[in-house]
């Protein structure tokens, strides 16, 4: 770095990094006009979507549930849920004395970074062999038909054209992944193909994405949940189409894939292009991109470099870890945003921690935690403009004459989960643009881990024991 150009006197580089500040504020901007302008947008996608095979934005997939669990459901089933930087396997044995779940178990793995990116068999083999694992541990609680196979529900959270309830072919990649030989295969043979070398026999039942997997989950406890909205890593959403409105089939259960939306309407900065130029899928995911778990801390870390380089906001030297890519979490983004202690000493320690900077002023801080707010409240609010855009396509977002019905929307992730002001955000900015009538019948539920169970249920309503 040419430290000469940082010999500003201070009061110019604070000039000079309020100026780069309240640029990128202003770019954020979402009035309430603009998310109204976002919502019929991405209404109209997915009119498109519906009617195009392919060539749209919205890919609008269809998943091939055409029956959402309705509690009758029995057995032991697996699922297994592939889609973020874990995965998870879960055991359920289905049809308690409540008609419920009677047991469940589930592990968590973290999935191996350089397996994102390497082949589909070390991928699927890495899995099957936890899987394998898992399944040694069954024990009390869990019944197998004498003689059964062992049945999965398997979750996969990523754009796949399926072909039926139990096999798919994967469109592309997202999220950080990118494993070339996996594209236009069909996911469950690949996976199958792994459970075979482990010595695994088990039969994969469903394959789900998961808002399809968090409707399920969503609507087995709660017989209101109309649609499913993921706000993790990637973000997504799934609802339940009338039947007329599908020129391609009967009634269904759509996974929009609205991640991969984009509009002139969207508040997309210097930063987000620059984002999505040094990404694996340059030019797709656009609304992800500004939304989801995988990229908020890296927004943020990219205007502070900018005002590291041309402000000197952190002194004459530019601290090399700012140009590191993904080195700031967006839980890490979360704890700075929500820190109450009087002299933000959290947001100190953790630019200690992750940057390596040290004694930074009070002013810095709150200029940090104000930049994190910028970017977690444009990504709360566009989230709401799309929850918006999927009840307008649903004819939810009026109330009619006598009708009192509740519209839930499932939502889950770890975003929404863990980020309390997001999910405070989104709420409050999704009222706004209801208004009053409309905001009491809809609501916004929290579906914890309504995935996992939901591909169980699903395997289990397509079991090859129907009378179990
Ligand atoms: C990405 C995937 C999508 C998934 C979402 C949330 O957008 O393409 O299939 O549902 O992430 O995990």
């Amino acid at each position: 770095c040419d430290t000469q150009k940082y010999r500003m006197k201070s009061s110019e580089r604070w000039s000079k990094a309020t100026s780069i500040f309240k640029e990128f504020e202003e770019q954020c901007a979402t009035p309430i006009g603009r998310l109204r302008q976002v919502a019929d947008a991405m209404t109209a996608e997915m009119h498109a979507g519906l009617a195009s095979e392919g060539d749209s934005k919205l890919k609008m997939l269809n998943s091939y549930v055409d029956n959402l669990p309705t509690g009758d459901e029995h057995g032991l089933f697996y699922a297994l849920d592939l889609g973020g930087t874990n995965f998870r396997v879960l055991r359920v044995q289905l049809g308690g004395r409540d008609g419920r779940v009677a047991k469940q178990e589930c592990t968590e793995v973290s999935i191996p970074p350089e397996l994102m990116t390497a082949t589909s068999s070390e991928l699927f083999d890495f899995i099957a062999k936890e899987l394998e694992r898992f399944i040694a541990t069954e024990g009390e609680g869990f019944f197998l038909p004498p003689g059964g196979q062992r049945e999965l529900g398997f979750t996969f959270s990523f754009p796949v054209k399926q072909l039926s309830i139990s096999s798919g072919t994967l469109i592309r990649w997202t999220k950080g992944f990118s494993i070339d030989d996996a594209v236009d295969k069909d996911v469950v043979v690949e996976l199958t193909k792994s459970l075979d070398r482990q010595g695994i026999d088990m039969r994969v039942a469903a394959l789900v994405n998961d808002t399809i997997g968090t409707l399920a989950g969503g609507k087995y406890l709660n017989n209101d949940v109309a649609a499913a909205v993921i706000l993790g890593t990637g973000t997504n959403a799934a609802y339940v189409e009338r039947a007329h409105a599908i020129p391609k089939s009967g009634e269904m259960v759509i996974n929009t894939e609205w991640g991969n939306f984009r509009s002139s309407h969207l508040p997309v900065t210097e930063y987000d292009q620059a984002l999505d130029q040094d990404s694996l899928n340059v030019g797709e995911q656009i609304f992800e991109k500004i939304i989801s778990g995988m990229y908020l801390g890296d927004i943020v870390r990219r205007v502070l470099c900018k005002m590291a380089e041309e402000a000197g906001f952190f002194g004459d030297i530019v601290p090399p870890k700012l140009k590191t890519r993904f080195i700031l979490r967006t839980p890490e983004m979360c704890a700075m945003h929500h820190d109450t202690s009087p002299d933000l000493a959290v947001v100190g320690s953790k630019l200690e921690d992750i940057f390596g900077i040290s004694d930074t002023s009070f002013e810095i801080r709150r200029v940090i935690v104000e930049l994190c707010n910028i970017v977690a409240t444009r990504a709360a609010r566009l989230s709401a403009a799309g929850i918006l855009g999927i009840l307008k396509k649903m004819g939810k977002n009026t109330v009619k004459e006598g009708e009192k019905q509740r519209t839930v929307v499932a939502v889950d992730g770890g975003l929404f989960e863990h980020y309390t002001k997001f999910r405070s955000c989104l709420k409050s900015t999704l009222n706004e643009l209801l208004g009053d009538e409309v905001a009491h019948t809809v609501v916004i539920e929290h579906a914890n881990d309504g995935s996992g169970i939901g591909a169980a249920l699903l395997a289990a309503s397509h079991s090859q024991y129907p009378e179990v």
